[in-house]
C-alpha cells in the first residue's frame, strides 16, 4: 500500500491563517511535515492559527498519530502584505532564520471583489489583481533560492498554486461580476505552466489547484445566498470541503506526484465543465 506522506518537508503558505491554506497547513502537519511557515495581514490571526496548528501537533502526538512520532515541528508565522515585494522579503528573511531550504510553497493568499460592470472600481481591480498575480509572483521569486536548494532527482521541491475553477471556466453564473478575481485566476494558472516548463528541469514542479466552492470566508457570503443552488448545478451535487482539497494537496507534495508538472487541478466535482444535466439522457 502506498502511504502518501510528506515526511520532513518545510512548507510555506501564504495567507495560511484561515480558510483554504490552513487546510492545506493542517493536511501536510498531519502528514509529516517538519515546518509550517505562514502569512497574513494580521498577526493576531497569525498567531492564532500557530496556536490551533500547534494543538493539532500535540493531541495527535498525544494519540500517537504520527507515523514519524511527529518531533521537533516547527510552526512559526508573520504578519506581511504579500501583494508587495516588501512583505514577501520579510517574510523570506523568517522562514531564512529557521531553514535552510523549503520543499513546499503554496502560494494562497487571495482576495475577491464582486461589483457590476459599469460600477466596478479601478482600486478593487486593481487590489486583486496585486495580491492574486503580482503577489503569486513575488513570493515564487522571493521563494525561488530556497526551493533550488530543496530540489532533487529523488524529491521536486513543489509549486502549488492556489488558483481556481474561476481561471478555467468563465461560465460560472452567480460570480458574474468578480471581473479582477476570474481575470486573476486565469492569469495565474498560465503564469504557473510558464513557470512549470522553466523550474521543471532545476527539479521544482509548478502545479496550479483549482478549487470550486468550499466554505470559507471569502466564499461564506456567496454560499449562505447560493449554495444549495451550486450544489444542485454541480455534477457531484454538493459543495466542495476541506477534505476534498486536503487530499490533492497531500498527493501534489508528495513524491508520488514527482512527474506531474504544469497541471492546472481542478478540485470541483466538474464544475468546470459546465452545469450537470437536470435529466439523465439514458430513458
Ligand atoms: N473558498 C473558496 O471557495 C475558493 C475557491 C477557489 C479558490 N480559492 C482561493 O483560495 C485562496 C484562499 O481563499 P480562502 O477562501 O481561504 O479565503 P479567506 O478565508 O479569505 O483567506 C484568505 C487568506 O489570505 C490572507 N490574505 C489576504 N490578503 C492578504 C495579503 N495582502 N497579504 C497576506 N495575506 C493576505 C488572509 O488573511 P488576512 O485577511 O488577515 O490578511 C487569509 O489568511 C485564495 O487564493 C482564493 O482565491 C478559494
Amino acid at each position: 500500500m502506498t502511504r502518501l506522506n510528506v515526511d520532513g518537508k518545510v512548507v510555506v503558505i501564504t495567507g495560511g491563517s484561515r480558510g483554504l491554506g490552513l487546510h492545506c497547513a493542517e493536511a501536510l502537519l498531519k502528514h509529516g511535515a517538519k515546518s509550517i511557515y505562514i502569512t497574513s495581514r494580521k498577526q493576531k490571526a497569525v498567531d492564532d492559527a500557530v496556536i490551533y496548528l500547534k494543538d493539532i501537533v500535540d493531541k495527535f502526538k498525544e494519540k500517537n498519530q504520527f507515523y514519524n512520532k511527529g518531533n521537533g515541528i516547527k510552526i512559526h508565522g508573520l504578519a506581511a502584505d504579500i501583494s508587495t515585494a516588501q512583505g514577501n522579503i520579510k517574510f523570506v528573511e523568517l522562514v531564512s532564520k529557521y531553514e535552510d531550504k523549503v520543499d513546499i510553497l503554496i502560494p494562497n493568499a487571495g482576495a475577491s471583489w464582486g461589483a457590476p460592470l459599469t460600477k466596478h472600481p479601478e482600486e478593487a481591480f486593481d487590489k486583486v489583481l496585486d495580491l492574486n498575480i503580482k503577489g503569486v509572483f513575488l513570493t515564487i521569486q522571493k521563494f525561488y533560492p530556497l526551493l533550488l536548494k530543496a530540489g532533487s532527482s529523488d524529491y521536486s521541491a513543489r509549486i502549488l498554486i492556489m488558483g481556481s475553477v474561476a481561471g478555467i471556466s468563465p461560465n460560472l453564473g452567480l460570480m458574474g461580476g468578480t471581473y479582477g478575481y476570474l481575470s486573476s485566476k486565469a492569469g495565474v494558472a498560465h503564469l504557473g505552466k510558464s513557470l512549470a516548463l522553466e523550474l521543471g528541469p532545476q527539479n521544482i514542479n509548478v502545479n496550479i489547484l483549482a478549487p470550486g466552492f468550499i466554505p470559507s470566508k471569502m466564499s461564506n457570503g456567496l454560499l449562505s445566498k447560493f449554495g444549495k443552488e451550486f450544489a444542485d448545478k454541480n455534477p457531484k451535487k454538493r459543495i466542495g470541503t476541506n477534505k476534498d482539497l486536503e487530499s490533492a494537496v497531500l498527493f501534489f507534495s508528495a513524491k508520488e506526484s514527482d512527474y506531474i508538472n504544469g497541471a492546472i487541478i481542478p478540485i470541483d466535482g466538474g464544475q468546470h465543465l459546465g452545469d450537470a444535466p437536470a435529466f439523465s439522457s439514458i430513458l
